[in-house]
């Protein structure tokens, strides 16, 4: 059995954050508001009206922050642009002191040793752009294509690779069908627009950012999907699920293609928004990787109700995180080998782009311990059986704001005392630093 020692050379060692989660200073240096300001400040919406006013204070904090990364030994960083900070309503003119931040960022990280790894559109949309109908309105894509142009042509000097989305799927069903997420709309399926949208937002930033000679990467949230039984119904189930969580976001990008999705009632042209010469343009740049976020398996049942061809069903007998998700670590490997199954020539070099496991206040860290190290084996498995995965980056750095769990839910490496902003590495943290340390001996033995 291959063991995460057995990761090939070249293998890159990170850990992921997001702008919203860490940054804090909202209102600081011209930063516009973002939908994540609007909908967290709305009662009701994030667990005891936690917001991301303050986060992790990495803002101000970002030197000791890089000097956490440096400790670990880190290859790269993978963080989020904030649109707002860059464009305050999501148009027009720049706004040079929020640019001249990342540009601070990323001078310090080179400074470190460590390659910058950025995300254009992690979920911060600016408001002033959800007011005119958000990812729902097809000139929000252009506007994307506009803001990456204006970022790579200030860092792209100094950032070989770029990821246009971070889970375009979790913040289309969170965010615009389900409603616990920014920017809060519950339109069930028809949010299918704010998929396509962002499709081909990523499609045209991309062709921004290859004419700069730039690399570029998606960040997809996949999971393997598990039928609950091999009922016909239940597989049924199962496919269709696969449709909406998997394939709907990976299949334009590596295929030109949308996947099948007549058990939702819905065409090719999913439900009219889709236009001639869209699903070109959008699997036009060919993806120099695909960023793979991995957390857990889903298992699906045939519905129960008539609204959704699908129904979720527990995983037993498996230990699940503080946040309630299942750990399976095979289903990282699993997930692999799938994907090159099921793209096969047209599947890029992956990257694990997040994968980690979250903690409250008062557990302990092995468990985390024990969920990088399966996951880490699961991938050296998958790399054995044939799987080009290029990189790790790990979630997270640092305890930040989860989104709707608010502070509650700690997936850092590093403890932050929100009172005091305190950081203070966890176990894991030590583990991950010597486990990079030790990956790099073994390759140079
Ligand atoms: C992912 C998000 C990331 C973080 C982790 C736990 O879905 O991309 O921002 O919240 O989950």
């Amino acid at each position: 059995m291959p063991n995460r020692l057995d990761l090939p050379a070249g293998f890159r060692w990170g850990v992921s954050t997001a702008a919203y989660q860490i940054e804090g200073a909202v209102t600081e240096d011209g930063r516009g508001p973002s939908v994540w300001d609007v909908f967290a400040a709305r009662p009701g919406t994030v667990r005891d009206g936690h917001t991301g006013a303050v986060a992790c204070d990495h803002y101000h904090r970002y030197p000791e922050d890089i000097a956490l990364m440096k400790g670990l030994g880190l290859d790269g960083y993978r963080f989020s642009i904030a649109w707002p900070r860059v464009q305050p309503t999501g148009a027009g003119p720049v706004n040079p002191p929020g640019l001249a931040f990342y540009d601070r960022l990323v001078d310090a990280l080179l400074e470190a040793g460590i390659t910058p790894l950025p995300t254009l559109f992690h979920w911060d949309l600016p408001q002033a752009l959800e007011d005119a109908g958000g990812w729902l309105n097809r000139d929000t894509a252009y506007r994307f294509a506009e803001y990456a142009a204006v970022v790579a042509d200030r860092l792209g000097d100094r950032i070989p690779a770029w990821i246009t989305l971070n889970e375009p799927f979790v913040h289309m069903v969170y965010g615009y069908a389900l409603g616990i997420h920014a920017p809060g709309r519950t339109l069930m399926m028809d949010a299918l627009p704010a998929a396509h949208h962002q499709l081909l937002a990523h499609g045209l930033a991309a062709a921004a950012l290859r004419e700069r000679g730039l690399e570029v990467m998606i960040a997809n949230n996949l999971t393997p999907v598990w039928p609950a039984s091999s009922s016909d119904a239940d597989l049924a189930a199962a496919e269709a699920y696969d449709a909406l969580h998997n394939r709907l976001f990976t299949d334009p990008v590596l295929l030109g293609r949308y996947p099948d999705l007549a058990a939702y009632g819905v065409g090719p042209d999913l439900g009219g928004c889709v236009h001639d010469g869209d699903l070109k343009l959008i699997a036009a740049t060919p993806l120099d990787g695909l960023g793979v976020n991995y957390y857990n398996p889903t298992r699906i049942a045939a519905p129960t109700d008539p609204g959704l061809p699908f129904t979720f069903v527990d995983i037993p007998d498996v230990p699940h995180t503080a946040f309630g998700w299942p750990v399976v670590p095979d289903g990282l490997r699993e997930l692999l080998t799938g994907l090159r199954d099921h793209y096969g020539a047209a599947l890029p070099p992956i990257t694990i782009t997040e994968n980690g496991c979250s903690t409250t206040e008062t557990s302990e860290d092995q468990p985390r311990i024990d969920y990088l190290s399966a996951h880490l084996d699961a991938l050296a498995e998958a790399v054995a059986q044939g799987v080009d995965v290029r990189g790790y980056f790990t979630w997270s750095l640092m305890d930040n704001f989860e989104w709707a769990e608010g502070y509650h839910q700690r997936f850092g490496l590093v403890h932050v005392d929100f009172e005091t902003q305190k950081r203070t590495p966890k176990a894991s943290y030590a583990w991950y630093r010597d486990l990079i340390a030790a990956h790099r001996a073994y390759l140079s033995r």
